[in-house]
């Protein structure tokens, strides 16, 4: 076991508590008795999902509002759990958003911010709970990278590569820690309905992927906190998606590549009447 048992001492510590799969993980690590500590900026959600899950599951639950991009405000939440008492026993590292479209064209300032978010974050926070679990013996981090993680991807340049960094970061954690009792689990979720698309820009033709393409944000919790309590290196949820994942490491780049570009201009480019259609 990697994830310890629920503690009245202990949090568990979710970024991007606000909405999608780091609402779902809130849920269910609640259900399952883990007092908790939500980060996102949008507080009020925060709050009220916080209220919820006191009163059903009569766990203690913490919200921090802040913006991970912001690395006084990062240092911030670091400084107020190790003032707070409770030990870290798990961290799900899960707040990102992506964009889409040709890296020269959309505004810079956002794509950087993307590698704060999704890049920085994930490290700073990893490496400042990490030690006191080490020393501790017990612990489990999660970080949620993406299948998008597995290769290059055109039109969505910055975000994979920041899953890309997420994924060699944590598996090589993962051996690090190896007789630690300590895990670092990489999450790898294909496309999940949440709030992501709209956020990332996706356009009309993204909404229109069948169902069969999507896993429901429950499912891919539900299959990362289990990863975290056995300790796995990676969870890929859904069968396709370990195809692809697969597809995604073992395809040369020189043939990957040239569909990847036509499949990224397709599916997030704009829809029949829209805009450049
Ligand atoms: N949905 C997918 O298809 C998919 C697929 C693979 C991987 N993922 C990954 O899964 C993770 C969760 O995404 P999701 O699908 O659940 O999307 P989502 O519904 O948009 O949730 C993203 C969460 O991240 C938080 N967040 C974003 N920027 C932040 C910032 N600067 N500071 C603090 N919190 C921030 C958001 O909260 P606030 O806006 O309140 O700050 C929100 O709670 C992301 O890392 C994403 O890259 C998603």
């Amino acid at each position: 076991m990697s994830l310890p048992a629920p503690d009245p001492l202990c949090t568990v510590l979710i970024t991007g508590a606000s909405s999608g799969i780091g609402e779902q993980l809130a849920r269910q690590l609640a259900a399952a008795g883990h007092g908790l500590t939500l980060v996102a900026r949008r507080q009020e959600r925060l709050e009220r999902l916080a209220a919820e899950l006191r009163t059903q599951h009569d766990v203690e639950v913490a919200v921090h509002a802040a913006d991970l991009g912001d690395a006084a405000a990062r240092a911030k939440l670091v400084a107020t759990l190790d003032a707070s008492g409770r030990f870290v026993a798990g961290v799900c590292n899960n707040a990102g958003f992506g964009s889409f479209g040709d890296f020269a064209e959309l505004p810079l300032e956002r794509e950087t911010e993307m590698v704060r978010v999704n890049v920085l974050a994930v490290h700073e926070l990893t490496g400042a709970f990490l030690r006191p679990m080490i020393e501790r013996g017990e612990g489990a981090i999660l970080n949620v990278a993406s299948t998008a993680a597995f290769q290059p991807l055109p039109t969505a340049a910055t975000y994979a590569a920041t899953k890309a960094f997420v994924l060699a970061f944590s598996e090589a954690l993962h051996a690090e820690l190896a007789g630690t009792g300590v895990s670092c689990t990489a999450l790898c979720p294909g496309p999940v309905p949440t709030e992501f698309g709209e956020n990332a820009g996706a356009t009309r033709r993204e909404a229109q992927l069948p169902d069969l393409f999507f896993t429901k944000p429950e499912q891919v919790a539900r299959e990362a906190i289990a990863g975290m309590r056995k300790g796995k290196r990676s969870v890929i949820p859904g069968l396709g998606n370990r195809g692809s994942a697969f597809g995604g490491r073992y395809v040369p780049r020189t043939l990957l590549l040239p569909i990847a570009r036509r499949l990224g201009g397709r599916a997030f480019g704009p829809g029949p009447g829209e805009p450049g259609s």
